[in-house]
């Protein structure tokens, strides 16, 4: 949610600042906005929509300088404007903010600083704080200072930078809930909300934990703790390749991702190491539950998770919304085992509800996708998914990767229990290191059929997806990728729960999506499609099973692979199915409406 950059050095940072907010747009984009400090001035341009409609503004080629800030936004207060666009500055523009995150008590802030006769123009929660600085500075404190003092009064989530015309030769910042890194280069330094943004210009970082706060020179960055004593903070390289946040030749990150799963899975088993989460027999023995906690998609991979845990360890796992888990007073202790799923590391409601599994003396666990985020450095252990960075805001190769860590994650637990037979786990084994040889075979031929199914159905208003068991949880997942980018409504259930109300919605032509990968389950899940088939609805099977043709519209047909690891290849079809309905609607599929990659808001 927003997109911060910052630059000070012997650059100019106009060029600098548009590309960091190129790379940050997945995080926000209806509107984007810089400040840069030039011939002692602040000038702040910024307008409603993309960051290619703040390159367009005709007077962004009179501004650059050797200092400035940007951002690009998910409006939470106030609707997207030129005017609730950040860099939000102080009426005397001696101040300018950048924003990521919500200020709770923006209200009280406001009425204490109208009092002061302090005047707004937005209707954002951002706006106070540019001018509660310069209360505190008009009050005799410096530029460090007057922020301090500042955030010392906000109430909520922040990610700040501070650029002032009074003291141009630095940019101030604070954090509080919300992600931000710092960039190192020689004679010049780098502010952003992730890596990858800043990942053109240097692969040294450092991190700032909650309610630090740092002084960022062209040539040095001081930080601060929580009551502005100096520390120190190493800084640390990362690896990450910058081609990998190119779209390396496809229209779409999206589709690029997709196309990438053989080997973000790959990459994902063959990185992994279990030894050191220090689980032992008799550790898991103890344990009255396993709570799997995640948002969204990391949530649906969570749910595939609970049935290989419970089935192959026999130990009770329960799946719960992070934005649900933190306020229902779940019941958890030192004998749970809480596993936090996230493919940014930096969701605000799965970290709420790690933080609150750990004052409950659980032990955590945070599966992430990405290194030194929010999330790894409060879970007591933390296993990677290697799927490299996933920009497209609809996720495909991340959860793919989380269901394949969590499935070797299973095995691993259920050797160390002795609970499932040999044959059973070598034929897993086997499988799951298969997945991407798998995965390669179901391509050949997939995308044209998928096109002519797409060509078919892209114009419904409603689409229904359903499954039983583990299907059942590809149907949620497989759904959700057309709700967000394709903006059709569509509804999953479990088969055999439709006839207990939503069949009454099925009428002659609505489209219903099956997937049937558990030979167990083939013939109640034809039942159920005989249902709706009376019923008039066309219909779409995704399968591993030899069906009759003639009983369905469309078969597309699966490799086949151990029930238990189905989720991996069944959701591939849904995936690129959402993705071309939506190129066929000529929507932006990287970008959809209304959504960011990152929530880092409750
Ligand atoms: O970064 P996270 O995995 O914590 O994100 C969780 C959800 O916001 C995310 O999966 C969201 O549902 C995706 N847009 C789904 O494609």
């Amino acid at each position: 949610m927003c997109g911060i950059v910052g630059y000070i050095g012997n650059n100019l940072s106009k060029k600098i600042l548009l590309n960091g907010l190129t790379n940050l747009e997945y995080r926000g984009y209806d509107s984007a906005g810089i400040s840069i400090l030039s011939n002692g001035n602040i000038h702040t341009l910024k307008t409603k929509g993309r960051v290619k409609d703040l390159i367009d503004l005709s007077n962004l080629d009179k501004v650059d300088g050797y200092c400035g800030i940007a951002h690009t936004r998910w409006a939470t207060h106030g609707e997207p404007s030129d005017i609730n666009s950040h860099p939000h500055n102080n009426q005397n523009n001696t101040f300018s903010v950048v924003h990521n995150g919500i200020i709770e008590n923006y209200s009280d802030l406001k009425n204490f600083l109208v009092s002061k006769n302090y005047k707004f123009i937005s209707q954002t929660d951002t706006e106070v704080i540019p001018n509660l600085i310069d209360y505190y500075y008009k009050e005799g404190n410096d530029f460090l200072h007057s922020v301090y003092k500042a955030c010392k009064h906000l109430k909520g989530s922040y990610a700040i930078c501070v650029i002032s015309s009074i003291f141009p030769d630095k940019i101030i910042v604070a954090r509080k809930s919300s992600p931000l890194v710092l960039g190192k280069g020689i004679n010049e330094n780098f502010i952003g909300s992730d890596i990858p943004a800043l990942l053109e210009y240097t692969k040294s970082f450092y991190f700032i934990n909650d309610n630090e706060f740092a002084e960022v020179l062209k040539n040095n960055i001081i930080f601060y703790d929580e009551n502005l004593s100096k520390i120190e903070k190493k800084c640390k390289e990362i690896n990450i390749d910058f081609s990998q946040i190119n779209k390396n030749g496809y229209d779409d990150y999206m589709l690029k991702e997709i196309y990438e799963q053989p080997k973000s899975i790959f990459r994902t088993l063959n990185n992994l190491n279990f030894e050191n989460l220090n689980i032992t027999k008799e550790y898991l023995k103890s344990l009255k539950k396993i709570y799997i906690i995640a948002c969204g998609t990391a949530m649906h991979a969570g749910l595939v998770s609970k049935t290989l845990i419970e089935n192959l360890c026999k130990i009770n796992v329960e799946v719960d919304l992070a934005s649900e888990f933190r306020y229902r007073n779940p019941i958890i202790d030192s004998n749970t085992l809480a596993i936090f799923i996230s493919q940014s590391g930096e969701t605000a409601d799965t970290i709420a509800a790690l933080e609150l599994a750990k004052v409950s003396n659980a032990q955590t666990i945070a599966v992430t996708n990405v290194p030194e985020s929010s999330i790894t450095r409060i879970a007591d252990k933390v296993l990677y998914t290697s799927a490299g960075p996933e920009i497209a805001v609809a996720s495909t190769k991340a959860y793919t990767s989380q269901i394949s860590l969590m499935s070797y994650f299973s095995l691993y637990l259920a050797k160390l229990l002795n609970s499932i037979n040999d044959d059973l786990l070598k034929e897993l084994e086997t499988d799951l290191n298969n997945i991407p040889n798998k995965i390669k075979e179901l391509f050949d031929n997939l995308d044209s059929q998928i096109k002519d199914i797409a060509k078919k159905i892209y114009l419904e208003k409603d689409i229904y997806y359903i499954g039983r068991g583990l299907d059942y949880y590809v149907a949620l997942e497989g759904a959700l990728k057309l709700k967000e980018i394709s903006y059709i409504h569509a509804e999953a259930y479990a088969s055999g729960e439709l006839k207990h109300g939503t069949i009454a919605l099925i009428e002659n032509n609505t489209t219903v999506i099956s997937i049937i990968t558990n030979p167990l389950l083939v013939e109640k899940s034809i039942s159920n499609i005989q249902e709706v088939i009376s019923r008039g609805a066309k219909t779409i099977i995704i399968t591993n099973q030899s069906l009759n043709k003639n009983e369905f519209n469309h078969i597309i047909k699966i490799p086949e692979i151990n029930s238990y690891l189905s989720p991996i290849l069944s959701i591939i079809p849904l995936q690129l199915l959402a993705y071309h309905i939506a190129k066929l609607k000529k929507l932006d599929v990287d970008k959809p409406r209304n959504l960011a990659k990152s929530v880092t808001v409750e």
